[in-house]
């Protein structure tokens, strides 16, 4: 039997600069889409998939993140006082069981995959989890309980994957396709943020990883990769020979929510997903389509 994935790694240490000025005072991760930050969205496609610890990298700064994730008994007593029984059940989805999570600092920027590595004495020798929050994907089936299913079949290492627009490879992990096996492939060389000359393919990584505890060993000694930052990417590599390493194309649409457009696609995308928004949403965009082509 393969052990379980209970673990997952929250990397939420950046400083948002794409959202600044917002993020002066907000975490990127706390901002709302729709009507939930960001990160609960993460922490809902974990829990769905079995993920039981919950280990957040956090940096100066990221307070409300932490306080977000405590119990309010004053609101929660308001609004049953209230009889608001609707938005009580919503507030307590999110309340997080005594000691499921862990923060821990990454006390300096040196990148994704040093955050990941701040983990490793939580994680301990087992498969984990990391979840990129700012990718967010939404799916009938939660994208990392597919990974997780495929995993169970496969075992070693496995990202989540996406064909990318060519132009954009220097945005993304970029997988070197040994076998095209459909919804999986298996992988035999990863670059990181390689120019359009330089990308072995247009399948890029997206930010769900199911990991062997090795990758934790090896982000001892990776060298500083591309931007001058410790690379993940890197260090899951150095698996391709050893425990090996899938690409998992999984089912859904995935929004890129480190960025202004993504983050307004996706506010639009899961507003007409809300039976209680859908129709004021859409005759909305209607008529600003129809102000838009008139103006054309
Ligand atoms: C990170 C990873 C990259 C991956 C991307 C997915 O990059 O380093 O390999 O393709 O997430 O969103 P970042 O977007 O944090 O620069």
């Amino acid at each position: 039997m393969r052990r379980k994935v209970t673990k997952a790694v929250f990397p939420v240490a950046g400083l948002g600069t794409r959202f600044l000025p917002a993020t002066k005072s907000v975490p990127k991760e706390i901002m709302t889409l729709v009507d939930r930050p960001l990160v609960q969205y993460a922490i809902d496609e974990a829990r769905a998939a079995g993920i039981k610890e919950f280990i957040f990298i956090t940096s100066r700064g990221k307070s409300a993140l932490e306080d977000y994730f405590d119990e309010s008994p004053i609101l929660e007593r308001e609004l049953r006082k209230k009889g608001k029984l609707e938005a009580l059940e919503d507030l307590k989805s999110t309340n997080m069981e005594s000691g499921a999570i862990a923060y821990m600092r990454q006390h300096k920027a040196l990148g994704l995959g040093h955050a990941v590595w701040c983990a490793r004495r939580l994680i301990g020798d087992e498969p984990f989890a990391v979840m990129l929050p700012d990718d967010v994907i939404s799916a009938e089936k939660p994208c990392l309980q597919q990974m997780i299913e495929a995993y169970e079949e496969t075992g070693g290492n496995m990202v989540a994957a996406m064909e990318v627009p060519r132009d954009k490879t220097s945005n993304y992990g970029i997988l070197d396709v040994k076998e095209d096996m459909g919804s999986m492939v298996s992988v035999k060389g990863m670059v990181e943020k390689p120019s359009v000359e330089d990308a072995p393919s247009n399948l890029a990584v997206i930010g769900r990883y199911i990991l062997h505890p090795q990758v934790l060993k090896n982000l001892n000694k990776v060298k500083t990769g591309a931007g001058g930052e410790i690379q993940l990417t890197d260090a899951i590599a150095q698996e391709i020979e050893g425990t090996g390493v899938y690409g998992y194309r999984f089912r859904g649409q995935r929004f890129d929510c480190g960025s202004k457009a993504g983050f307004l696609q996706a506010t639009v995308a899961f507003g007409l997903a809300r039976d209680d928004l859908k129709d004021d949403l859409r005759k909305f965009l209607h008529s600003v389509m129809q102000i838009d082509n008139a103006a054309e």
